[in-house]
């Protein structure tokens, strides 16, 4: 018999139960859904699965409180944690997410050792770094879903703006998850042409501000949790680049070993994403003022990552 894939997600929220939605949908692999809460999984997955006649899809979808059940998972996803609240700040949330996710990798590291980690809970470039730190997994095993999400925004803000199809918009966006992103406008291009020759500088700035706001704008709008159809989009784009072996380029946040002049963080890179996760940090040339942008991204998830370390985990 052939083997599925094996995907588990940690936290059936909003996050968790989307992306086991969609991995089920296109038939990626068996999902496990596993939650803190009884229950909660058990019926989230029944329902996913009860759908399945109608949308036909051959997936095995369960839902556990039990690690037990993760054994062997080729890819685990974490999204457990609380989600951001109206006002409050990604960074508000490490304290808590840091337990909860430093908890997780202890059980999840114990049946499948040699998972891959995709690591989703905020803040985002910290919650690697404990995911990391706490698996002892070789860093290109750990990797922290950001930048997929936010190129998404952007390219959306940017055909919206233009009146053209999503599909021809390419954007790129490096640095951490939060107000330290950097969008590379001279390699965000709309059928190859560079978007600073469409949209005026002025505009193009507000587009970049609201991408950098994109998660806070949901936030504001649904007043009771944060944004998880287009995270857990960009989920599911990491692990069939992953399970497919597509060395696809995609910018996430990776461990770098000196790349852009970044040591020992992680920070949202592009990565050529395969078989064994991180294949390989491409580096692309900066303009000096990306380049500045860059390392204050990387400043300020140094000093996150101290903050993760003072909680000694
Ligand atoms: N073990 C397992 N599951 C847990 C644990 C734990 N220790 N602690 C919390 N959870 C579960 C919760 O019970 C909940 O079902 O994590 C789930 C989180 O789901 P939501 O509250 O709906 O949050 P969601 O919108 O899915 O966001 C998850 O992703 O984008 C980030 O900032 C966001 O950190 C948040 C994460």
């Amino acid at each position: 018999m052939v083997k599925r894939n094996k995907v588990t997600i940690i936290g059936a929220g909003n996050v968790g139960s989307t992306t086991a939605q969609r991995l089920a949908e296109k038939e990626i692999g068996d999902v496990v859904l596993l939650d803190i809460v009884p229950d909660l999984p058990q019926g989230k997955a029944l329902d996913i699965l009860e759908s399945s006649p109608i949308y036909r899809f051959n997936a095995k979808v369960s839902g556990t409180n039990n690690y037990a059940d993760t054994a062997n998972s080729e890819i685990v996803i974490i999204t457990s944690g609380i989600p951001r609240k109206p006002g409050m700040s990604r960074d508000d949330l490490l304290k808590t997410n840091a337990n909860i996710v430093s908890q997780v990798t202890r059980q999840v590291v114990r049946y499948s050792p040699d998972a891959i980690l995709i690591v989703v809970s905020n803040p985002l470039d910290a919650m690697t770094y404990v995911a990391s730190k706490v698996s002892g997994f070789p860093k290109n095993r750990v990797i922290g879903m950001a930048g997929v999400l936010d190129t998404s925004r952007f390219r959306t803000f940017i055909a919206m703006e233009l009146g053209v199809s999503v599909e021809n918009v390419n954007a790129f966006v490096l640095g951490g998850h939060g107000d330290t992103m950097v969008p590379a406008i001279r390699y965000t291009t709309v059928v190859g042409i560079p978007v600073a020759e469409l949209i005026p500088k002025d505009r193009l700035d507000l587009i970049i501000k609201r991408t950098k706001e994109g998660g806070a704008e949901i936030v504001s709008l649904l007043k009771t949790g944060s944004a998880y159809y287009a995270p857990s989009a960009a989920i599911v784009e990491m692990v069939e680049a992953i399970l497919k072996n597509k060395n696809k380029i995609l910018p996430c946040a990776a461990y770098c070993h000196g790349e852009y002049g970044i040591k020992d963080l992680f920070v949202g890179v592009p990565v050529k994403l395969g078989v064994n996760g991180v294949e390989k940090i491409i580096e692309i040339s900066l303009t000096p003022e990306e380049k500045a942008g860059i390392l204050k991204s990387a400043e300020a998830v140094s000093e996150l990552c101290q903050s993760v370390d003072r909680l000694g985990l």
